[in-house]
């Protein structure tokens, strides 16, 4: 597998990227709700090094493309998620692909009455994006590949690594 982002260079970025969040916030609690599943790694590494009163919580997207559901109808699942009226929420996701998920959870979480929405991805992928929308905080710009680890899965597999890796195409 070819290692596209190794984990030293996640570590560093992690750690610019709470810098910059705690700078922003300058001391305001926030509550950081991650997008399941594929936000797990960055959430739980980016957290524990952000120096402002926080929450977390989670909520879930999924794409159902299946024969009784229309094609990419996106489901959002909120149980997971406390009361956010009037809270800054920091939304974070693993990847901005095409944008149609963050841009569907932002406005869930507007429609759920916080007070801000503000977005962090670890990575954006190049020449994929579909929906005009813009993130505060991106780790990595990366070419358009699919990628593994660091959360990120090929059929819930992958998840572990500690790096960004390219699985080979097989031919
Ligand atoms: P959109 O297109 O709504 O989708 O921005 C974002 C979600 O798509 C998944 N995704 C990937 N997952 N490797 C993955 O493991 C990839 O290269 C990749 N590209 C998109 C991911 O779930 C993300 O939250």
């Amino acid at each position: 597998m070819d290692v596209l982002i190794p984990a030293e260079r996640i570590h560093a970025r992690v750690g610019e990227l709470a810098a910059e969040i705690a700078r922003a916030y300058d001391g305001k609690p926030v509550t950081v709700v991650g997008i399941l599943t594929g936000c797990l790694i960055f959430t739980a590494d980016l957290i524990r090094r952000i120096d402002l009163p926080l929450r977390v919580a989670f909520v879930t997207a999924s794409s159902y493309r299946g024969e009784t559901t229309v094609a990419g109808k996106l489901e959002i699942r909120d149980e997971l998620l406390p009361d956010i009226a009037g809270r800054h929420i920091l939304l974070l996701d693993d990847i901005l692909d095409t944008g149609k998920t963050l841009t569907r959870v932002v406005a869930h979480l507007i429609d759920r009455g916080a007070a801000s929405v503000k977005v962090g991805v670890l990575l954006r992928k190049i020449g994929r994006q579909e929906v005009p929308f813009e993130p505060d905080y991106v780790g990595f710009t990366i070419p358009d590949k699919f990628v593994i680890g660091y959360g990120l899965d090929f059929n819930d597999e992958y998840r572990h690594l500690p790096f960004i890796g390219v699985l080979p195409s097989g031919d």
